[in-house]
Order: structure tokens, then C-alpha cells, then sequence
């Protein structure tokens, strides 16, 4: 196993609050890297930024709510959204579409950053790149999320400084064929079932421990509509993200009581390379999938991973479906033209 761990860059963001879940006053939802300028202030801040505010929000052409307090005993109560800054994220499955577009997010959010997947050439780039916005930390680590070995080596090995891992995005993931089952490639279902099933329990297994002794953390799992229903060819990645769905539900009565949270986000059609690695390199018919309609994209995913990690402590979403409007079922597409 590459256990290769590059840790680099030092921290100009100051660190602004302790455990996960703690309240924090200035509240900011989205990313710098994604391309909605909404910014949730803290009932100060709105009073203060007001006018200026009222106006941008007329140019926007719709009103931002500010953030809604509420009293309350309960600290937590009352807050729209939690300050990731200075967060652990662990991102598996970075290189590409949703996992890229997921570090991007975090690194808006202010976390800190550990991005890994087998490709570390192309981790080292977006590392580089991400470290030109200020104060953003980022390691990387060459891995192969089916080898079990190297995920323990990798997590096990990690510098006191990153061992604490507060966000554990799952995402790293791909199908392969779309073949009836009686003509499939075994192969073929051997590397979705390593990867998207036994990959992700590799990762989690040697991550959560950490977490629930710390009674704090957050598991974030890339599912997909198909494990919700299934489509013609899909069997066997329709099993493996089926079994993800399964696997979360479990996971978070297992982790009843321990605080530790843990989320599905199951996307529809999103256009990555996802399709280009299900028909093995064939351009044409990668192309073919996103063909008259407006898929979702791999941001509009990650907003939506952000949103499940920003919510308060006492509020969880366990499932998240998110699909393009032209496809609001797996085997429902409208098509232009
Ligand atoms: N695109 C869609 O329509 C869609 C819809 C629903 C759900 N999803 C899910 O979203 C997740 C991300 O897919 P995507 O659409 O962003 O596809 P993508 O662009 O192909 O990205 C897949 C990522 O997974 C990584 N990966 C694959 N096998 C790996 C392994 N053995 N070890 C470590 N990393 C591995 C790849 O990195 P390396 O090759 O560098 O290792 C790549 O970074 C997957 O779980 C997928 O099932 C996708």
C-alpha cells in the first residue's frame, strides 16, 4: 500500500471553535468555490450589513433569510447551520467529480483537508491549487479504498495533527457495465462490490472508532438513487448501493447515543467521469448519458453534502435525495430534442 502522506502548508486561519457541533455566532453556509453568494450572518452581522444586504439580495432577485435564533436551553437550538471552520474532512475518492467538487466545498468551509484516491498525481494538483486560497491545509495520500490493508495503514498512520477526523465523506465509488445480469462481466462486479461496499466499510471501520471515542463526528456516504430503485443493466451497482443505503440506516442506530452522526446523499444522474469508468473509456457513449437534459453537477452534489454538515448537533439528515429535475425517477428522463 502508497500510505503516501503529504502534509504541507502551515495555518494562517485561526481555528475558531472546539468539537463539532459546538454553536458559533458567524455562520457562513456556502463555500467560496462554489458559485451561490449566499452568506448567512449572525443576527448582528445582518443588522449591521443590512442595507447592504437588502440591496445585493433585490440584485439576486430573491430574499435571503438571516439566520433564525431561537431561545432556548439547549445551545445547539435555534442555529441554521454549523461553522466547519477548522473541521478535519476526510475526502475518499477526490481526484474526480463529486469528491473533487466535495474538497472544493470544505476548502470554502475552511476545513481542513485529507484527500485521497489511487490517482495522486492528480491529488498533488488539486492540493496545490486549493492551498492558494489562505489558510487552507490539505494533505494528501495515494489509496486504494478496496485494499483493507492499506486503508488501516493509511488512517492508522496518520500525523497527530490529522488523526482527529471530523467529516468522513465516503464517496470514492464507480459502476462498471451495463449489461444484463446473464451476460456480465464478473469482473466487473467484483471491482463495484470491493469498492463501493467493501471499500467504504474498509474506511469507516478504521475511522469511526477515532470518532466515537470522541463522541463527535460525522459520516457522510455518497449513495445514490440506485440504491433506492433499480434500472435495466444496473444490477450489480444497484446492489452495492443498495447495500449502502442498508449500511447507513444500521450505521446510525449502531451509533445511537455515541454522537456521532451519519448521512446518506444519493444523487441521480450527476456528470463526472461516472459514466466515462461504467463503459470503459468509450467517449461517445459516456456522451450519450447526459444527451438533451441538464444532469445535475458534481457542486450541486457537494452543496448538498456541505448542507448535512452544517446542520446543528441536534438535527440529522439521514438520507439525502437529490436529482436533476429531467429525472425524477432512475429510469424517468425527459430529452430534449
Ligand atoms: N455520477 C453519477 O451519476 C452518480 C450518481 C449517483 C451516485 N454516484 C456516486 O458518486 C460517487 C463519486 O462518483 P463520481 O460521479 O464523482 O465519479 P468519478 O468522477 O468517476 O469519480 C470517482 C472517484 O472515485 C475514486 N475511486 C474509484 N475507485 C477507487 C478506489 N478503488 N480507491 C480509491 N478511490 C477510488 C476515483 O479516484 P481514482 O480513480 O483516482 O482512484 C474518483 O476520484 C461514487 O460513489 C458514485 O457511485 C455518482
Amino acid at each position: 500500500m502508497s500510505a503516501l502522506l503529504s502534509t504541507m502548508s502551515s495555518v494562517a486561519r485561526p481555528v475558531s471553535g472546539g468539537a463539532q457541533g459546538e454553536p458559533r455566532s458567524s455562520l457562513r453556509l456556502l463555500p467560496r468555490a462554489l458559485p451561490l453568494p449566499l452568506t448567512l450572518t449572525s443576527d448582528a452581522d445582518a443588522d449591521a450589513d443590512s442595507d447592504a444586504d437588502s440591496d445585493a439580495d433585490a440584485d439576486a432577485g430573491f430574499s435571503v433569510p438571516r439566520t433564525m435564533a431561537v431561545e432556548s436551553d439547549d445551545p445547539g437550538r435555534g442555529q441554521m447551520t454549523v461553522d466547519l471552520t477548522g473541521r478535519t474532512v476526510l475526502v475518499t475518492g477526490a481526484t474526480s467529480g463529486i469528491g473533487a467538487a466535495c474538497a472544493e466545498a470544505f476548502a470554502g468551509a475552511g476545513c481542513r483537508l485529507l484527500l485521497a484516491a489511487r490517482r495522486l498525481e492528480r491529488l498533488e494538483a488539486m492540493a496545490v491549487r486549493l492551498r492558494e486560497e489562505p489558510g487552507v491545509e490539505v494533505a494528501t495520500a495515494s489509496l486504494d479504498v478496496r485494499d483493507r490493508r492499506s486503508v488501516e495503514a493509511c488512517v492508522g498512520g496518520l500525523a497527530p495533527a490529522w488523526s482527529a477526523i471530523d467529516i468522513l465523506v465516503n464517496n470514492a465509488g464507480l459502476a462498471r457495465g451495463l449489461a444484463p445480469l446473464h451476460e456480465g462481466e464478473t469482473d466487473d462486479w467484483e471491482e463495484m462490490i470491493d469498492t463501493n461496499l467493501k471499500g467504504l466499510l474498509w474506511v469507516t471501520r478504521a475511522v469511526l472508532g477515532g470518532m466515537v471515542e470522541r463522541g463527535s463526528g460525522h459520516v457522510v456516504n455518497i449513495g445514490s438513487i440506485a440504491g433506492h430503485e433499480t434500472y435495466p443493466g444496473g444490477n450489480v451497482y444497484c446492489a452495492t448501493k443498495h447495500a449502502v443505503a442498508a449500511l447507513n440506516r444500521c450505521l446510525g442506530i449502531d451509533l445511537l447515543g455515541t454522537g456521532v452522526r451519519v448521512s446518506s446523499v444519493d444523487p441521480g444522474m450527476v456528470e463526472t467521469e461516472f459514466s466515462l469508468v461504467r463503459f470503459h473509456g468509450d467517449e461517445e457513449r459516456a456522451r450519450a448519458v447526459y444527451r438533451g437534459l441538464e444532469p445535475l453537477s458534481a457542486g450541486d452534489v457537494a452543496e448538498a453534502v456541505l448542507f448535512c454538515a452544517t446542520r446543528p448537533p441536534h438535527a440529522n439528515v439521514r438520507e439525502l435525495i437529490l436529482m436533476p429535475t429531467a429525472q425524477p425517477a432512475a429510469i424517468h428522463i425527459h430529452r430534449r430534442g
